[in-house]
């Protein structure tokens, strides 16, 4: 079931974290809504810009729409991920989307308001939810290297005046996650202290944690273990999330953690059986692994369990 992502965070605040993950193909698809359904919770599903052009974007709906009818049991919302005013405008239009995310963190203050405001009066008269990002996350998104010097954490006292000019319904905070697999350089994490004088200044406002992959290092190892040169790649400790929760992340974006479940077991596949040549054998292997791994990390952000409660609520 599709339902509004206003909705779902009505419900989730304060109390767990729901998972917002990537998908560019149908095995991503399968694994996601198994995953989600053995662990019993509710989730998002996130499109991205490159995603919508991967193949086609046509293709991703319909893998959306037929898992919808695959697995009735799931609870689900659609988001676009990182959208540019173009792709947030023609995602509003097409009527598929709960939600969409206007991405305009690189401008300054002023003009990030405006676009977001434009966004949000197109989405609103649709009944569409709006994501605004401010601050800046370091790292690799659509391509574009944020080179950590022009990073910057969210200002408390500027989202505030953000949200209220803007209108969005939630927040996408930069509290020192970065996207990729290299997060952190040393004992870096997240900072709770900044996350917390955001929340004073919103009570009650639903926050996105971006860039949120774990980037678990045994993953890493088995990786490196089978031909691949992943040197130094570090996440957020997912015992973190649960110190979020209570500071007003509702959304946590993942989706590094489950390519390197890709990399893993396509690398391992290949190396263990040489011979093999059918993308359905890793293929089958790869759904298993990743519904694994999402029940895995709705257990970690509180959302697993929460299903039934959240069905019964919309
Ligand atoms: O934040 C970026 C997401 O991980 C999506 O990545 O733009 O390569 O699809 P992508
Ligand atoms: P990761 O790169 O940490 O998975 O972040 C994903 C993200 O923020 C998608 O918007
Ligand atoms: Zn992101």
């Amino acid at each position: 079931m599709i339902v509004n992502t206003k909705k779902l965070f009505e419900v989730a605040y304060g109390k767990f974290a729901i998972g917002a993950y990537n998908i560019n193909n149908l095995e991503q698809a399968m694994g996601l809504f198994r995953g989600n359904l053995d662990s019993k919770a509710p989730f998002i599903i996130q499109i991205s810009k490159g995603a919508r052009s991967y193949t086609d974007k046509s293709m991703l709906e319909a893998i959306i729409r037929a898992s919808d009818a695959l697995f009735p049991d799931a609870v689900f919302a659609v988001h676009l991920d990182h959208g540019d005013e173009e792709a947030a405008m023609d995602s509003i239009a097409s009527g598929f989307y709960s939600s969409v995310m206007i991405d305009a963190s690189h401008e300054p203050l002023q003009k990030n308001i405006e676009i977001t405001r434009r966004v949000v009066d197109a989405a609103h008269a649709k009944g569409i939810v709006v994501e605004a990002e401010l601050g800046r996350l370091g790292g690799v998104e659509e391509h574009i290297k944020v080179e950590e010097k022009h990073a910057n954490l969210t200002d408390p006292d500027e989202a505030e005046e953000f949200v209220e000019k803007s209108g969005c319904d939630s927040l996408a905070v930069a509290i020192g996650t970065s996207h990729g697999a290299y997060k952190f350089t040393g004992e870096q994490g997240l900072r709770l202290d900044v996350l917390a004088e955001i929340q004073k200044r919103l009570p009650g406002f639903p926050l996105v944690m971006h860039g949120s992959s774990s980037v678990p290092q045994e993953e890493v190892q088995r990786i490196n273990a089978a031909g691949g040169e992943l040197k130094g790649a570090k996440g957020v400790d997912e015992d973190d999330f649960k110190k979020a929760v209570p500071l007003g992340v509702t959304k946590v974006n993942i989706d590094t953690d489950g390519r390197l479940v890709w990399t893993r077991v396509h690398r391992e596949f290949f190396r263990d059986q040489p011979s093999k040549f059918d993308l359905r054998d890793p293929g089958k292997v790869f759904m298993a692994e990743y519904a694994k791994f999402i029940a895995h990390k709705n257990e970690k952000l509180g959302s697993a369990g929460w299903l039934d409660d959240v069905r019964a609520q919309m």
